[in-house]
């Protein structure tokens, strides 16, 4: 078997961040030591972190790290410390100028249900029994980045604050082609979301879309649904999904549900992707979960959710479905066998703290991985 190089920058961030990445950082090196990889890491600041130490959220040193990198892990940004910071200098701009710099235009975020978990989603089990969801959000475009924007002062002492939902055709275009190949290794099924009732670029969204589908994509089954109608149909009828496609605003908000149906946010990872270019491709990993400032520093936090932003790191930027799948059922053995971390903790389960979680699975895998 080849060796696989890599050179992968991590960010801890802020929150939880730090300790999930310890977790990480364990199961990172027993891949090393137990596979054909050979990964190299290095670590960076974003986020609070960042600019507790340099005054800026991230620095041009991280974002060039960043560029150079086969891959980036990120934990988690943000925290009530620095909720008073002047907008630019926010932890979440460092997140967001990262995804800009590297064009990473496609949020992957899965939302399926694990088996050992299915009575922890707040919907009732017969509700969520067969849910596996793609939500394929837009990220580099639409309101979070459109011009104009900011906050102005009129004339008669009232301010207005200015945002714009902008979508061209190639940036449409090309999130879409994503969906589709997607929805073809999987059920092929696509939802493409937006509100062409009431906003011209989701008139053009669904035009965009219909015709890159006839044009290319005529065996996958496309329906096109109103952003609202779709977060009512996710709580009430989730498994009608496959992939869902859509921008960027709403695409938070619909993978935030679709994660909390799952009832298990501490475990959900994401992947960003920009375009492919011979074989390689730009590309960040992160958790769906936030800081969590609450529960930061108490060896609490669930590392599940780092650890499969890792597995789809193989799978997507390594193209190593192998490896990533014996992670995956690694991380599904230690829940079959009843460890839990607090927040997913029932009666029947055993307690353990981040730390213990990490090296469980560190153990599974090690096992598991004599038969890659
Ligand atoms: C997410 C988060 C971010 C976003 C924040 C932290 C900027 O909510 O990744 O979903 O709004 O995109
Ligand atoms: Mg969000």
């Amino acid at each position: 078997m080849s060796n696989k190089d890599g050179k992968i920058l991590i960010l801890p961030g802020d929150g939880i961040g730090p300790e999930v990445n310890k977790a990480l950082l364990r199961l990172i090196n027993s891949v090393n030591n137990h596979t054909f990889y050979n990964l190299d890491i290095e670590e960076g600041l974003i986020g609070g972190a960042s600019y507790d130490k340099f005054k800026l959220p991230i620095t041009d040193k991280v974002l060039e790290k960043a560029n150079n990198a086969d891959a980036v892990i990120l934990g988690s940004v943000g925290g009530p410390k620095y909720d008073s910071l002047p907008f630019n200098l926010k932890p979440e701009r460092g997140l967001l100028k990262l995804r800009k710099e590297l064009d990473l235009y496609a949020n992957i975020r899965p939302a399926k249900a694990f088996n050992a978990l299915k009575e922890a989603s707040s919907l009732k089990s017969e509700i969520i029994k067969g849910m596996d969801i793609i939500v394929l959000r837009e990220l580099t475009g639409g309101i979070y980045f459109g011009e104009p924007r900011g906050i102005e002062d009129l004339d008669d002492g009232q301010r207005r604050g200015i945002n714009t939902e902008v979508y061209t055709t190639n940036e449409i275009v090309r999130l879409a082609k994503v969906g589709f190949e997607i929805a073809m290794e999987r059920k092929g099924l696509v939802h493409s979301v937006e509100k062409a009732n009431v906003m011209e670029s989701g008139i053009l969204w669904r035009e965009e879309v219909k015709k890159l589908h006839e044009t290319k994509f005529s065996n996958i089954t496309l329906l096109n649904m109103y952003a609202d109608n779709c977060a009512m149909q996710l709580v009430k009828n989730p498994s009608q999904f496959d992939v869902i496609i859509t921008g960027n605003l709403f695409g938070d908000i619909l993978s935030d549900i679709s994660a909390e149906l799952t009832g298990s946010l501490g475990m959900l990872p994401s992947a960003s992707l920009g375009d492919k270019i011979n074989d390689r491709r730009k590309s960040l990993y992160e958790p769906v979960h936030g800081s969590a400032p609450d529960i930061a520093g108490k060896n609490i936090a669930n590392p599940i959710a780092m650890i499969m932003s890792f597995s789809m790191m193989l799978e997507h930027s390594f193209y190593d479905q192998t490896t990533s799948k014996v992670i995956e059922k690694s991380v599904e053995n230690v829940l079959e066998n009843g460890f839990r971390t607090k927040d997913i903790c029932q009666d029947d389960t055993k307690e353990v703290s981040t730390s213990d979680m990490g090296e469980l699975i560190c153990e599974e895998f090690k096992s598991l991985s004599k038969n890659i």
